[in-house]
């Protein structure tokens, strides 16, 4: 019920994602965690809060000031106009309003930095947390989805952070007050004023809850507005849709998408406008009814002079705006409690892959370099509740010794890539051990298991930034020397050099201003810099040509000297010399040796050796 209308006209997989978090996540004490959002802006608020009372008592001295400049001033009982006294009184008036719009500039600023301050900590406390959030979760997650949670909930709650404080303070005065002065001229009257108020309020909650459920489900629109728009223009996004000739349909996704995103702004826009009118007219027909019903208390005998009705309608007419006032801010507060909790909800995720309880770093004894994996099971979570976890690995064990090099080849998608990825714990081993130095991976500080290790993948992600700073990732302090060296050593100086801007060429999104050898040469001289014990090679040369391979792979074994390396290869040609070579096939290590032990068994490696072999005997096509 909370989706709206328009299910279905979104893809299979956004609709699936809202059905999934279909209604606001419940969030228990929501407005206790706003609050607490405030303790540290506790100081200026206070402040805020002296300076809102100070010009709302201020407001009153200029119409008494007024009253005295007629009465003592203009036209005194001497019958001459008191020049001087008139001017002391005019310029009291001069002074109040300057005092009172200075202390308002005042009041501006701290509501902007105390609104502004906690939407600031707020976005820093999400992207914290999502950093120490396991990869599984963005493998999971669209980034698009993740991306709008910064940007357009945190956005949104923005202004309600800056404007609620001294609206709700500023506007209660004037209420509290109006009321006080209109009880003092009539009680009688006042009743017809208040006795709609406890109404209002039971409409306005209603209203609240049903702009609160609007929200999330605009919230959600836009969030699949940011995740097409994060896939199709990006630059691989625009490359498939080119190729597919995709460009209309993509278009049409997004537009159709914008249009459900129109209707339900439209929508949240829209509700609880008819409350207000009806509130308005209610206020605009007071003055009337207490005409009316003046005239009935005067008719039974009461004492009601004409100056009462005028004082009391022109004081009512002017809780109008403060009280309205005071609905729309609560009326904003209810849909901004959508908006919150979706941010508190990402706030409260919890990392699957933390660092335990007094966790080590990694020792740097002679045991650094060691990597075992003993008896190691591992399956993904189901992608949804209910379903059975997949089963990925079964029972490996293998130990690199210091300096040695390992090797995991295998068919594709028997799991190599996973293996590699226990050792950074980037996936936790759900069965088994995974040891590094001789200490078991969770009992180990994240940070530091991560500092000894360096990892080449097939796609190699360079940040839109020079060439230098790409390199500098890996070691925030490197000198230009140490990053010359580490160039040359990954095979990439020379290209970097006959660049017209040298280390000063910047890359491009992605690094797609580099071919992919130059891309894997670069993350190469990365790991170079940051001189890990240990290296982790994932099929780092399968995505190039030949010519780029064996220039790679030349870097690679620079990189691979003098560390432990676990090198997971397609091509066997990579992984001859390898003093170990694992055959994983479907999740289990089925063989294990040298090379030539390997071959001498005839089973799958020896297969694949000979596919392999018979491919390059091949003649190339021209
Ligand atoms: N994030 C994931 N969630 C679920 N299954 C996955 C995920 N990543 C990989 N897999 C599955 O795990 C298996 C092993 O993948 P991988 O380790 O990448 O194989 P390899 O590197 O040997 O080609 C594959 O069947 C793949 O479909
Ligand atoms: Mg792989």
């Amino acid at each position: 019920m909370t989706r709206g209308p328009h299910r279905g006209t979104g893809s299979r997989d956004a609709s699936a994602q809202r059905a999934e978090n279909a209604s606001a996540p419940r969030i228990p004490d929501l407005r206790q965690r706003i609050v607490t959002l405030f303790q540290p802006y506790r100081g200026r608020l206070a402040v805020t809060i002296t300076l809102v009372l100070i010009t709302a008592a201020l407001t009153v001295v200029p119409p008494l000031l007024t009253q005295r400049a007629f009465d003592d001033g203009l036209f005194p009982r001497s019958g001459h106009p008191d020049l001087p006294r008139l001017a002391a009184i005019v310029g009291g008036i001069v002074l109040v309003w300057a005092v009172s719009q200075g202390l308002g500039v005042w009041q501006t600023y701290l509501t902007a930095t105390v609104g502004n301050g906690v939407t600031a900590d707020l976005r820093t406390r999400l992207f914290s947390r999502l950093q120490q959030m396991e990869l599984g979760f963005f493998t999971r997650t669209r980034t698009g989805v993740i991306q709008s949670r910064l940007a357009n909930d945190v956005g949104g709650v923005s202004n309600v952070l800056s404007n609620t404080v001294s609206s709700v303070v500023g506007n209660t005065v004037t209420v509290i007050a109006a009321f006080v002065a209109m009880t003092l001229l009539s009680w009688q009257l006042t009743l017809i004023a208040v006795v709609l108020i406890p109404l209002l309020v039971v409409v306005q909650r209603r209203v609240g809850q049903r702009r609160a459920r609007i929200a999330t489900a605009t919230q959600e629109s836009l969030s699949e507005l940011t995740a097409i728009t994060q896939e199709a223009l990006s630059v691989s996004g625009i490359l498939l849709a080119k190729a597919f000739s995709r460009q209309a349909s993509e278009t049409a996704r997004y537009a159709s998408e914008s249009e459900r995103q129109l209707r339900l702004q439209v929508r949240e826009q829209m509700t609880g406008q008819g409350f207000f009118a009806v509130v308005q007219v209610f206020f605009l027909v007071v003055p009337a009814l207490v005409y009316l019903v003046s005239g009935v208390l005067l008719t039974n005998g009461a004492v009601i002079t004409a100056g009462t009705i005028v004082a009391f309608t022109t004081v009512q007419s002017r809780l109008t705006f403060p009280l309205l006032g005071l609905l729309r801010v609560a009326l904003d507060l209810q849909t901004s409690s959508a908006l919150f909790a979706r941010i508190f909800e990402y706030l409260d995720l919890v990392p699957a892959i933390a660092d335990a309880e007094g966790a080590l770093d990694v020792p740097r004894d002679d045991r650094l370099g060691r990597v075992e994996l003993v008896h190691v099971g591992f399956e993904y979570p189901p992608s949804r509740a209910g379903e059975q976890p997949v089963r990925i690995l079964d029972d490996v064990s293998f130990t690199v010794e210091p300096g040695r090099f390992i090797a995991l080849v295998g068919p594709s998608g028997a799991g190599k890539t996973t293996i590699g990825y226990l050792v950074p714990r980037l996936y936790d081993a759900t069965a088994g051990e995974v040891r590094f130095a001789g200490v078991d991976v969770k009992r180990l500080r994240q940070e530091s298991l991560l500092e000894h290790i360096g990892v080449v993948s097939q796609e190699t992600y360079l940040f839109h930034a020079t060439i230098r700073d790409n390199l500098r990732y890996a070691k925030a302090d490197a000198s230009d020397d140490e990053i010359r060296a580490a160039a040359r050593a990954a095979n990439i100086h020379e290209t970097i050099a006959r660049f017209p801007d040298g280390y000063d060429t910047v890359v491009g999104e992605r690094g797609y201003r580099l071919s992919g050898g130059e891309k894997q040469r670069i993350a190469i001289a990365r790991v170079l810099l940051k001189d890990p014990a240990v290296v982790l090679l994932d099929e780092a040369t399968s995505a190039l040509d030949s010519v780029s391979e064996r220039i790679v792979q030349e870097a690679l074994d620079a990189a691979a000297s003098g560390r432990t390396t676990i090198a997971i290869a397609h091509r066997l040609s990579t992984i001859v010399h390898a003093d170990e070579i694992l055959v994983v096939d479907a999740g289990r290590v089925v063989e294990r040796g040298t090379h030539a032990q390997l071959l001498a068994l005839g089973g799958l490696y020896a297969a694949l050796a000979a596919e392999q072999s018979a491919e390059l005997d091949e003649p190339q096509p021209a």
